[in-house]
């Protein structure tokens, strides 16, 4: 049969934000969400859609690995980006991080879509997608393709209509 094209994802954002919880409601097989601990280093997971094979780097966002992640930017296709939107007052610290990931040698020439996942959104005093997007001042990116989606990883809201669009840019 037809072989489903490859994609690697490189899934970042400081800790806590809920890479891993978002992930997890991606793979077909999810563990309860109470389950999910700190990442150590990272996880891969692999997960398919109907066109494509997914191959995802679920990073630690801990300060003592971030470093890490700078050994995956050559091999990754695209990159999800995700933001603790209860979190104000660190997002300060991941708009840093996110401006040295995108003037990064190995980023800054690549056309790779970012997907941007406002997340928490449940919290009482989570700030809107459109706010984290002006934090982070995504407006600023011209030579990628971008997207944020407001998510509550823990129910799954919002999580699929970031994946259609990222399927949408790779395929
Ligand atoms: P590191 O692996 O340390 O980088 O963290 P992470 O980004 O993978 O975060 P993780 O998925 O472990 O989630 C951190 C905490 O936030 C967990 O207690 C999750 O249950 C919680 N969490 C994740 N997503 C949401 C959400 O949308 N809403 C709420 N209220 N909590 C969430
Ligand atoms: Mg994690």
């Amino acid at each position: 049969g037809l072989r489903k094209k490859e994609v690697n994802v490189l899934c970042l954002g400081l800790d806590n934000s809920g890479k891993t919880t978002i992930i997890n409601q991606l793979k077909p097989s999810s563990t309860p969400a109470q389950e999910i601990v700190p990442t150590i280093g990272f996880n891969i997971e692999k997960f398919k859609s109907s066109s494509l094979s997914f191959t995802v780097f679920d990073m630690s966002g801990q300060s003592r690995y971030r470093n890490l992640w700078e050994h995956y930017y050559k091999e990754s296709h695209a990159i999800i980006f995700v933001i603790d939107s209860g979190d104000k007052l660190r997002m300060v610290v991941a708009k840093e991080e996110l401006d040295t990931l995108l003037n990064h040698e190995d980023i800054r020439s690549k056309k790779m879509p970012v997907l941007f996942f406002a997340n928490k959104m449940d919290l009482r005093d989570a700030v809107s997608s459109v706010k984290v997007s002006q934090m982070l001042s995504l407006e600023n990116i011209k030579d990628k393709p971008w997207h944020i989606c407001a998510s509550n990883a823990i129910k799954g809201e919002g999580l699929q209509e970031g994946l259609d669009w990222l399927q949408g840019k790779v395929s």
